[in-house]
């Protein structure tokens, strides 16, 4: 980016001039590398609302317009017209892909979607009442266990390959954990069935009889895969970041991406706001729930709605609440008690001085339950599918940082209001 343009900080009597870097696409940044070392002050940001940790390629979004665009392809777009591995590929080399890139990249993920055998035993050491979120974060950290030829992060090769077997795989082991969860046998992937055809058929089918994946179902899956492939620098996102600058490997940095990805305020508010939606239960108690969210003494929040960013519309939910209505009419799921409850309160919320005011809509999680519970999926099993569908994200971001020559370990400062410096008082001074 060219410098354009310059800031001037006064302080303590000094000025100081900070460059100003400017984007493709949305906001100009303060540079303030220097800032410490010449006026020997830090910035305060818990949140880090106003700071922009990297300058990255990948995925730009704009909360007032709620545009999405990865690798400058709108969102919308991309769901209408693409397809999940498509989108993998975009995000991970930047373009979208000939004819023959993209067979010979669905060809090398369909190719390692199988994990190592040996792995089942390593799932026996969960309960099967387990959080399937818990078992991903553990078996996807182990396979740094298994996986040796592919973590030496300075390596393109093998930065190559462990994004491949990680895209490849996650499905497989999020299928592994919803069926450890039923008790019911592992189903091995199939190289004939597509990405999401496949996801489907490891999770639903029973070795004692023929499963078939009604192929609008499989588009509907890899829709929503699509929809939450990637999203700026999001808590998860700088999670895996912060884990890989330190130069932790691969498997690792997904590992520590899945478990901040698990907070109700993150992705694990897919699985909050359907049981929300159900501890309604029907259109008349919204206004309870609407009051409970207003006040600031209940700690109840409004599941699916609100944004960090989107003070607008968040483009995905928009999306997804048009494939809420297509997947229940294809599956005769009609008057959905569930659906009409999140239309009903979408409306009212809508309405609502607090929620205009305060520039809280619906986000990508408000829709995606519905559709997945209609699907067959446990509550348990929606963040899973956002960590599968997050992954090519994850990894994307985090081979564009370890690429970068300026990269260096993340290590924030702080604000320190604790005691001042005091000398040890023994026991019997106390
Ligand atoms: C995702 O960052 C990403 O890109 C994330 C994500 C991705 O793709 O990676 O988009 C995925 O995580 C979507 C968000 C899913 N989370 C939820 O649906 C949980 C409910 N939402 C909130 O917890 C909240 O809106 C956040 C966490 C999403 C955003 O929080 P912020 O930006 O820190 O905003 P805030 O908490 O400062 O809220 C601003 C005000 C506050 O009131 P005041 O203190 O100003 O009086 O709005 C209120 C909040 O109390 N508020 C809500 C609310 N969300 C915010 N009040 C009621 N219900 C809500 N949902």
């Amino acid at each position: 980016m060219a410098e354009e343009k310059a800031a001037r900080l006064h302080l303590a009597g000094k000025d100081y001039d900070l460059a100003v870097l400017s984007p493709t696409a949305g906001p100009d940044v303060v540079d303030i590398r220097k800032l410490y070392g010449e006026a020997g002050v830090f910035t305060y940001d818990p949140g880090f609302t106003s700071t922009a940790s990297c300058d990255s390629t990948i995925t730009y979004i704009d909360g007032d317009k709620g545009e999405l665009w990865y690798r400058g392809y709108p969102i919308e777009q991309l769901a209408a017209q693409s397809h999940y591995l498509e989108v993998c590929y975009l995000l991970l080399y930047g373009e979208l892909p000939t004819p023959d890139q993209l067979v010979d990249f669905e060809t090398r993920i369909t190719r390692h979607t199988m994990v190592h055998e040996q792995m089942h035993y390593f799932f026996r050491g969960f309960r099967r009442d387990s959080h399937p979120m818990a078992t991903m974060v553990g078996v996807v950290g182990a396979m740094s266990a298994f996986y040796h030829d592919s973590i030496d992060i300075n390596d393109p090769v093998q930065r190559e390959i462990a994004s491949i077997r990680l895209i490849a795989k996650v499905p497989t082991i999020a299928a592994m954990a919803y069926k450890y969860s039923l008790g019911q046998p592992f189903v091995y992937p199939r190289n004939e069935l597509d990405y999401a055809s496949n996801f489907l058929h490891m999770c639903f089918s029973v070795p004692a009889e023929p499963y078939n994946v009604d192929p609008a179902l499989a588009r509907a899956m890899d829709r929503i895969f699509t929809l939450h492939a990637d999203h700026e620098q999001n808590a998860s996102t700088s999670t895996v970041r912060l884990a890989g600058s330190s130069g932790a490997n691969p498997f690792a940095c997904i590992a520590a991406g899945i478990a901040c990805l698990w907070g109700p305020a993150h992705g694990g508010a897919n699985q909050a706001c359907l049981e929300m939606l159900r501890e309604i239960g029907s259109v008349e108690r919204i206004p309870e729930f609407i009051a409970r969210a207003k006040d600031k003494n209940d700690p109840f929040r409004l599941m699916g709605f609100g944004h960090r960013v989107y003070k607008n519309f968040d483009p995905r939910a928009k999306v997804m609440k048009e494939s809420a209505d297509e997947v229940l009419d294809l599956l005769g799921v009609h008057n959905n008690p569930t659906l009409q409850v999140a239309k009903e309160l979408e409306k009212i919320a809508l309405e609502d001085e607090y929620f205009v005011s305060k520039k809280l809509y619906p986000n990508v999680d408000f829709y995606s339950g519905i559709i997945l519970e209609a699907m067959g999926f446990p509550t348990s099993m929606f963040t899973p599918i956002f960590a599968l569908s997050r992954t090519v994200g994850w990894i994307s971001q985090w081979k564009e940082m370890i690429a970068d020559p300026q990269n260096k370990i993340g290590r924030p400062r702080q604000l320190y209001v604790g005691s001042p410096r005091r000398d040890y008082k023994p026991l019997d001074a106390r």
